[in-house]
């Protein structure tokens, strides 16, 4: 196994062991393309999708918040280009059937059963998946698992412009499942068939789009500074022509120096009237925006970040992933920023069979749980196996209380990065 595999594997064993990440329906054989998070992966993953939500929302008074059905007509992806376009060309092995993106796949041999010149020509493969509504199940009754969040924000522009009516530019943003029926799902998380994005449509003037792309970019660097993500390990790609979305005039793709490679992490696409355009022509409903106070009138061009969640996630635990010893001791640490981290204080009693030290650790434990929230009771095997244990969680701080403390009110604190440890009263605690 190649260095790259190791450290893959290595961030994936530690995600199923430390309960961040399952595979999806694992006790049943699995689904491919499906994950599960766990407790921790589950507080992690909603940390940096809440530190999203305060930098783009929260934080400005441009980006409102909405949050579509998942479920949408399907009209929106005729209009989009979704059922028409939204393929990847897919070759079929005719000795062992097994499937394949003939883009990914870099030999005539079949990577299944091994036989040489078995493809076909590639055939455009739509990745949405398809459904039913209601309970007759025929043409009139189809839908789709949206492959996108970004329709959903775009079939409720006119309904927020006229409860709002923002000045542009303005934005909406929203978070949430996206599905995509993946030919070769693959990398962990990274490609997966269901998975969460957060994205912003922003809306503005048409000759204007080039500062609020330049503006967003600094915007995106930013979030990705906050993820922790070392910088030298962010890379811009600007997309060519012939490899952008049908939709998009330019587009910068952010890669990041992942275990499997330099891949995608995000992009962001400047989209013209593309979208609202087709919205407005499909549906006879008027898209233009009037500047106000005046009669000029125009459908806004879109600059979008769209961000994948798992892909973000991804690259924390890989940034954050460390091998390192300490006395002679090797240990793995993951080394978080402490807002993001899934548990910031774990809390334990130097001694378990000691009644009153557990008795004044409990009384810490709920002071911090409830300033915190994410605060772990820990009383689990000897103080070195629990430094070792919330090391692998990435827990910034293990509060200790030993007899010193019932005296003196104080608790050894030790730091995970630099495992020091430093004594200080309970109030100090923040
Ligand atoms: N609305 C534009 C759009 O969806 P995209 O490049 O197809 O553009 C945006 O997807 C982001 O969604 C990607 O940069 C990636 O982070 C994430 N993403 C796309 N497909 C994914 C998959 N199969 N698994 C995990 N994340 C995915």
């Amino acid at each position: 196994m190649d260095n790259k595999n190791t450290q893959l594997e290595n961030i994936v064993s530690l995600a199923k062991r430390r309960g961040f990440i399952y595979p999806g329906s694992d006790v049943y054989g699995g689904l491919s393309g499906t994950w599960d998070y766990g407790p921790l992966g589950v507080a992690l993953k909603r940390n940096i999708m809440q530190l999203w939500w305060k930098m783009f929302v929260d934080d400005r008074d441009d980006i409102y918040g909405v949050d579509a059905a998942i479920l949408m007509n399907k009209k929106v992806w005729e209009a989009s280009g979704h059922t028409a376009t939204f393929t990847d060309p897919l070759v079929e092995c005719s000795n062992c059937h097994s499937r394949f993106r003939a883009d990914k796949i870099d030999t005539s041999k079949c990577p299944t059963c091994g036989k040489e010149d078995t493809f076909g020509e590639p055939r455009q493969f739509n990745m949405m998946f398809k459904t039913h509504v209601g309970a007759v199940e025929d043409d009139t009754s189809i839908s789709y698992l949206r492959p996108e969040t970004a329709q959903g924000i775009f079939t409720n522009y006119k309904n927020v412009v006229d409860s709002f009516y923002p000045d542009l530019p303005f934005g909406l943003a929203q978070q949430g499942k996206a599905f995509r029926n993946e030919i070769s799902p693959r990398d962990f998380i990274f490609r997966s068939r269901e998975f969460e994005q957060m994205e912003i449509e922003y809306f503005v003037e048409p000759d204007k789009w080039e500062e609020s792309f330049n503006a967003l970019l600094r915007d995106v660097h930013a979030f990705l500074d906050a993820l922790g993500l070392p910088q030298d390990r962010v890379h811009e790609l600007e997309v060519s022509e012939d490899d952008r979305a049908h939709y998009s005039k330019r587009t910068i793709d952010i890669e990041y120096d992942f275990p499997i490679g330099k891949e995608e992490l995000l992009g962001l696409a400047y989209r013209t009237d593309f979208d609202l355009m087709n919205i407005q022509n499909n549906s006879g409903k008027n898209m233009e925006y009037t500047i106000k106070g005046t009669n000029t009138k125009f459908v806004p061009h879109v600059i979008e970040p769209s961000f994948g969640v798992e892909r973000a996630v991804m690259a924390v635990l890989s940034a954050a992933y460390t091998e390192d010893e300490v006395n002679g001791e090797k240990r793995i640490v993951m080394r978080f920023p402490e807002h993001l981290a899934p548990v910031k204080y774990s809390v334990s009693p130097l001694l378990r069979n000691k009644p009153e030290l557990v008795e004044k650790a409990r009384e810490v434990y709920r002071i911090l749980k409830k300033k915190h929230g994410n605060v772990m009771w820990d009383d689990n095997g000897n103080i070195g196996k629990r430094y070792r244990r919330q090391d692998e969680i990435g827990t910034p701080y293990v509060v200790v209380i030993d007899f010193d403390t019932l005296e003196d009110n104080a608790v050894t604190v030790r730091d995970r990065d630099t495992t020091e440890q430093k004594r200080v009263s309970i109030d100090s605690l923040q």
